[in-house]
């Protein structure tokens, strides 16, 4: 059997564990070093894939002081935070698995590149839109002629109403100062996967839109700061209560949930709901939190 491919995890967020688990899965990699701050998370992660005590490092920085210890860094920080440890990581020499998107402008998105290249280190992007069962399908009608020439695509990417206040409102991705732009965010996933499937580069992209619900003036009388404070939760669509706590009955589904907190109680989810940012705060509270470009 092949010598399994050694993975260091950094950041042992959602998709960190996520990767871990999928890439140990496998049976072809093992998951041999974690760089994370959060101790429950760094904790749990290394828990799970047994990694020794001088693999876990609290930050990818001191990862990177000492000699490559993996074949394979998964790049899993927050989009603002890919592109230093991408570069110092190639640099050890690490092939690079990397978290969507890239990076959050052109000129970091091309230190990666000339990191990759100078270091010769494989780059891949975590586009996994690509690798799903009916994209596979799709690619081969279409590389295969089946269905003539493609003159035009039409492609929706359907972001729910509740997954719009989760993650785009309430969520990583609520601030275009500390993530990126919406089209960036969410839609580069659309990009990738409208280029793979066409084969052709894209030669121009017009991006538009704005903010008409998620606004202070759109706030209900009597709304509060936060839901589990609201006067009005009961009739508002947003209500974190009803979109988070019927999740509970739902052992097998980690996602969204996990994203406002690991425990799996009804007094967890509540108390999570009265201080964590992700859930329980009014999506129209301030217009401070707006994506403002799309
Ligand atoms: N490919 C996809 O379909 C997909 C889906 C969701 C998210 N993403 C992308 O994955 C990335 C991670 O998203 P997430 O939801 O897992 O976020 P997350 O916030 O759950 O995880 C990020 C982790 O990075 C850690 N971190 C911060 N500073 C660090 C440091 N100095 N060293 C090491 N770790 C550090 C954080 O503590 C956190 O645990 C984002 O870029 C996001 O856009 C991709």
């Amino acid at each position: 059997m092949a010598t399994p491919v050694t993975i260091a995890v950094v950041g042992a967020g959602m998709r960190g564990q996520t990767y871990a688990a999928c890439a140990a899965a496998t049976g072809k990699a093992s998951v041999v070093a974690v760089a994370e701050p959060r101790s429950a998370a760094r904790d749990s992660l290394a828990a799970a894939h047994a990694i020794p005590d001088d693999a876990v490092f609290d930050d990818w920085r001191v990862l990177v002081e000492g000699p490559r210890i993996a074949d394979v860094a998964v790049i899993a920080t927050q989009d603002a935070d890919h592109v230093e440890p991408a570069v110092a990581l190639a640099r050890q020499g690490y092939h690079l698995l990397l978290e969507k998107p890239m990076a959050t402008s052109e000129a970091d998105c091309e230190r990666i590149v000339d990191a990759a290249e100078e270091a010769g280190v494989l780059l891949a992007v975590c586009h996994v839109l690509r690798y799903t069962p009916y994209s596979r399908r799709l690619k081969a009608l279409v590389d295969g002629g089946r269905i003539g020439d493609v003159v035009s695509v039409e492609h929706l990417e359907p972001v729910g109403w509740w997954h719009q206040a989760h993650s785009y409102v309430r969520g990583n991705w609520r601030r275009e100062d500390t993530s990126t732009f919406m089209l960036m965010a969410k839609s580069c996933h659309d990009l990738d996967w409208l280029t793979h499937l066409i084969g052709r580069p894209v030669e121009r992209v017009s991006s538009f839109g704005g903010l008409y619900e998620f606004r202070a003036e759109r706030r209900p009388e009597g709304a509060a700061d936060r839901c589990l404070d609201c006067a009005v939760e009961a009739s508002c669509p947003y209500s974190a209560p009803r979109i988070y706590l019927p999740l509970l009955e739902e052992p097998d589904r980690v996602w969204p949930l996990s994203v406002v907190t690991a425990e799996r109680s009804e007094e967890g989810v509540l108390a999570a709901l009265r201080e964590g940012r992700t859930g329980g705060v009014c999506t129209r509270v301030t217009t401070t939190w707006w994506i403002t470009r799309w």
